[in-house]
């Protein structure tokens, strides 16, 4: 059965994003009930709320005569309470247990883990007494989704706004602990879901010579395309990665081919594509490539030398997934990245289009996301659904990605 999450809204502007986070939420496959406060109800209408969870929207303390004890049976049924936005009134109700409304007696009530997303203008956010009511709160395990720095309703800049819905959500899942259970790891997967199947992955950078000492990459560590592989192997497929050059030991009973460059990369999965029934590009490809690989070593103190290596010219590299998958037949289901540090989820929707994929898995990468760690926070883009999912470990990741291409190809 779906967990539900209870959803309290309290009274400020940023009530109206908590439609959003509703259906966020649904979404990820939850069931979500709505809790608010009477000040919310003059921002946004319960009967929006109403409309998206088909369910009643708690509101009074005795609006439900069939129900004498609203608060504790909201508590009750909750998996996770979120909080979202949260006032700098309801954080302080909440640290000190004053419960004089149903979406606070609730949060008395409520056994299970509160998350809270705050929303306030700066100078009530920076307040001592509402950062000692935010400590006081944390040191007792609550969990925050904390506020944005930007424009405030108010006029105001600074620290204050909601955070993103995106990460909102995100937060909600992993508070729930909605990392698939059972596949941990690739030694307790019990599924052989993939068997019959050929799984073609890309992994890792490709390096671009400049000369015989230097070449064009990137922060690829290719943890996320080994740990695809693994889990494909693990599920019984047959699995050929092209891999380019990492420092990581293949997945045992894996083909493994090791490309260099982009060119070789393209090469090698031209041989491999067509016998693939899914192809996973996780490879970060070099966009461009020296359109001149040197083959001694540039010197600095060689005029004509310095003066090439100050004027690399580059050409673009082909386009791996873009243009296998332009060809692809109705048995193969292609799954692509999108790595991006800016306006994510329309980047992935252009990319799954753009690239002919099937799937596109989209996360943010930069200031010490994604590249070379050991977790993931993804969201899952077909052209009919987009999954949020939580942090979770690079092999929780691949055996999602295999359950999502599973669902589509039935
Ligand atoms: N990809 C590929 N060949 C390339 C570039 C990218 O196969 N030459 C694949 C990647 O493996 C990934 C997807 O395309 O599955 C998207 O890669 P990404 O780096 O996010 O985007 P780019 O296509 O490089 O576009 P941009 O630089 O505009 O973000």
């Amino acid at each position: 059965m779906a967990s539900t999450v209870l959803l309290g809204i309290t009274g400020c502007i940023a009530a109206y994003k908590a439609a959003e986070i509703v259906r966020g939420l649904q979404k990820a496959g939850l069931r979500v009930k709505v809790v608010m406060t009477e000040h919310a109800t003059h921002f946004v209408d319960p009967l929006t709320f109403r409309s998206l969870t088909h369910e009643p929207v708690a509101v009074g303390l005795f609006d439900d005569p069939s129900d004498p004890i609203h608060h504790i049976s909201l508590a009750d049924e909750a998996d996770a309470f979120l909080i979202a936005p949260c006032t700098a009134n309801v954080i302080a109700k909440i640290a000190h247990g004053i419960a004089d409304d149903l979406l606070t007696t609730t949060a008395l009530a409520c056994t299970a883990p509160l998350l809270i997303a705050p929303a306030m203008n700066v100078h009530m956010y920076e307040a001592s007494a509402t950062q000692d009511n935010l400590s006081l709160l944390k040191s007792r395990g609550v969990a925050f989704v904390d506020a944005d720095e930007g424009y405030l309703a108010c006029g105001y800049t600074g620290k204050g706004r909601l955070a993103a819905v995106d990460e909102i959500i995100a937060a909600t899942l992993t508070l729930l602990g909605e990392s698939r259970s059972g596949n941990n790891d690739n030694d307790a997967c019990s599924l052989r879901d993939l068997t019959g199947l050929s799984v073609l992955v890309t992994a890792g950078p490709t390096q671009e010579p400049i000369d015989a000492v230097r070449f064009l990459s990137n922060y690829s560590s290719g943890k996320m395309g080994y740990a695809l592989a693994g889990a494909a192997c693990a599920r019984g497929a047959s699995v050929t990665l092209v891999s380019g050059p990492v420092s990581l030991t293949p997945p045992s009973g894996v083909d493994v081919v090791p490309v260099q460059t982009g060119m070789e990369m393209l090469e090698a999965c031209q041989k491999f594509f067509s016998r693939a029934d899914i192809a996973v590009f996780s490879a970060a490809v070099a966009d461009a490539r020296p359109a001149v690989a040197f083959e001694r070593k540039l010197k600095k103190g060689v005029a004509e030398d310095a003066a090439a290596l100050s004027e690399i010219k580059l050409v673009p590299n082909p386009d791996i997934l873009a243009t296998l998958a332009a060809n692809k037949d109705p048995r193969q289901t292609v799954v692509g990245f999108a790595a991006e540090t800016d306006d994510l989820l329309d980047n992935a929707r252009r990319k799954l289009q753009c690239k002919h994929a099937d799937v596109i898995v989209a996360n943010l990468v930069g200031a010490g996301k994604a590249f070379g760690k050991d977790t993931n926070q993804a969201t899952l883009v077909s052209a009919t659904e987009e999954h949020i999912l939580p942090d979770m470990s690079k092999v929780q990741l691949a055996h999602r990605i295999f359950d999502f291409v599973l669902q589509i190809r039935n």
